[in-house]
């Protein structure tokens, strides 16, 4: 059978030439700060965000369970992860009943000042309600609090929600790339500067 490889797209935002946007909440929702002892429940809401999405079917280690334990693992092992740019959103119908976390980012620092941004996922459920776009900008703040000047992310090309998110933040592409969906490694020689098709922004 022949190898599955998939176009991502590198995207990256200028954090000193923005004004990240003033984020707020709708009612019911709170901010979790990274700690040690949450990584299962990051794990749980990025299972459950990816599970059923493009992604999920793309990269094996987003569609189960267990994978995502390890992403997290690895992603929060690595001596540059920044923990002031990884958070747990959560959801809070009554202050009697408990909270449900929804959403999930975490942020790595990697060389030449970049705060790279590490599969953002807002369970389906609690779509649509600004909610990625809020955990985007609370994860850049992070990044500029940890004094960094460049914010970077990778995302399938296909994935046309999450790449006119980004585009709407200011993120531009900058690189195209495959990777091997079975390993997630780049597929040696696919990396190529953007068409300018590929940088246009999307009419908004
Ligand atoms: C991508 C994702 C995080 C977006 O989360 P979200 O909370 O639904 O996004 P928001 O509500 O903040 O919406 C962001 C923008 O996308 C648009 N959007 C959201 N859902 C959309 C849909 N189904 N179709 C078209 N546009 C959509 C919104 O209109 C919004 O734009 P606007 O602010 O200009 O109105 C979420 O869809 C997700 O978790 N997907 C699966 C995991 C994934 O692919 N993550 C990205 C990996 S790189």
């Amino acid at each position: 059978m022949g190898r599955k490889e998939f176009k991502r797209y590198q995207m990256v935002l200028d954090l000193q030439q923005i004004e990240i946007p003033e984020v707020r909440l709708p009612d019911g929702y709170h901010w979790v700060p990274w700690r040690s002892f949450l990584n299962e429940r990051h794990a749980q809401v990025k299972w459950r965000s990816f599970r059923d999405d493009l992604d999920g079917q793309v990269f094996e280690c987003l569609r189960d369970v267990d994978g995502c334990r390890r992403l997290i693992s690895e992603i929060t092992r690595q001596p540059t992860f920044c923990g002031d740019a990884t958070w747990l959103l959560s959801f809070q119908q009554d202050p009697e009943w408990p909270s449900r976390d929804c959403g999930t980012i975490q942020g790595i620092e990697r060389s030449g000042g970049f705060g790279a941004i590490q599969n953002v996922g807002i369970i389906p459920e609690h779509r649509g309600r600004s909610l990625g776009r809020a955990l985007i900008c609370k994860s850049l703040v992070g990044f500029q609090e940890a004094g960094l000047p460049f914010a970077s992310l990778e995302v399938t090309a296909l994935n046309s929600v999450a790449v006119g998110l980004y585009r709407s933040l200011g993120f531009e592409v900058t690189q195209v790339l495959f990777r091997d969906a079975e390993r997630g490694r780049v597929i040696e020689g696919s990396r190529r500067a953007p068409e300018p098709s590929e940088q246009k922004l999307p009419a908004r």
